[in-house]
């Protein structure tokens, strides 16, 4: 089985990135991680990638007077590696157009919200304000638009009586660690792509019943 060639850009603490680089270790996983590249140096991210034996590469944005000469050099890294698929994983850099053409439909992002609610930044205190009962994330492709573009998968988690934002980070991002592996396996493997703009599966399972939250007296 011939394996996509899957490039992680990073610039924190890479816990998604683990959760992927942990699901490609499987040798029936139909991604590899080859390289693992960061915005920032010195992140704890490309720790992970340096453990797992993956390639890293710091390409500093400061370094880069407009934002498409930085983006040119992170393709131009990414295909040196070989990569046919893209993960954004805490990547901290809004891409423009010219980066999301060059990998249309090739670009996966996982936001911290159910997607279209609370696009952006602070999703666990806007959602906490706003009173939702049922919080999670999203994988998607990526459009132009920030935290927009045709949805792979989405994870709910309650809201619970509580809850503060670290309580509700922390069950999301477990939420994401299943989430984020299972999107790239159905993108790499062709049963999850984009027609249109929303996203068609074949061979796949939907998630059994329902999350009812509260679930009862
Ligand atoms: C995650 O919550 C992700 O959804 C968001 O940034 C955070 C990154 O965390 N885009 P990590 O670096 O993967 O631990």
């Amino acid at each position: 089985m011939s394996r996509t060639r899957v490039g992680v850009l990073v610039s924190g603490r890479g816990s998604n990135l683990q959760a992927l680089l942990d699901a490609a270790r499987a040798p029936d996983f139909p991604a590899e991680i080859v390289v693992v590249l960061s915005n920032i140096p010195g992140v704890a991210a490309l720790d992970r990638a340096a453990a797992a034996g993956v390639a890293g590469e710091v390409v500093p944005h400061r370094d880069f007077a407009t934002r498409p000469a930085f983006e040119r050099e992170v393709s131009a890294l990414l295909e040196d590696h070989g990569v046919e698929l893209v993960c954004q994983a805490g990547f901290m850099r809004v891409v423009t157009g010219g980066f999301v053409d060059r990998w249309r439909d090739r670009l996966l992002n996982i936001h911290p919200s159910l997607l279209p609610a609370f696009p952006g930044l602070d999703t666990h205190a806007r959602a906490l304000r706003a009173g939702v009962a049922l919080h999670g994330c999203s994988v998607h492709f990526v459009r132009e638009t920030v935290d927009e573009g045709p949805i792979v998968g989405q994870a709910a988690v309650p809201v619970l009586p509580g809850d503060d934002t670290e309580a509700l980070a922390a069950r999301v991002l477990a939420a994401e660690h299943r989430l984020y592996p299972l999107c790239l396996g159905l993108v790499a493997s062709g049963r999850a792509r984009v027609e249109g703009e929303t996203v068609i599966y074949s061979g796949v399972t939907g998630a059994q019943g329902m999350l009812l939250n509260p679930a009862g007296l």
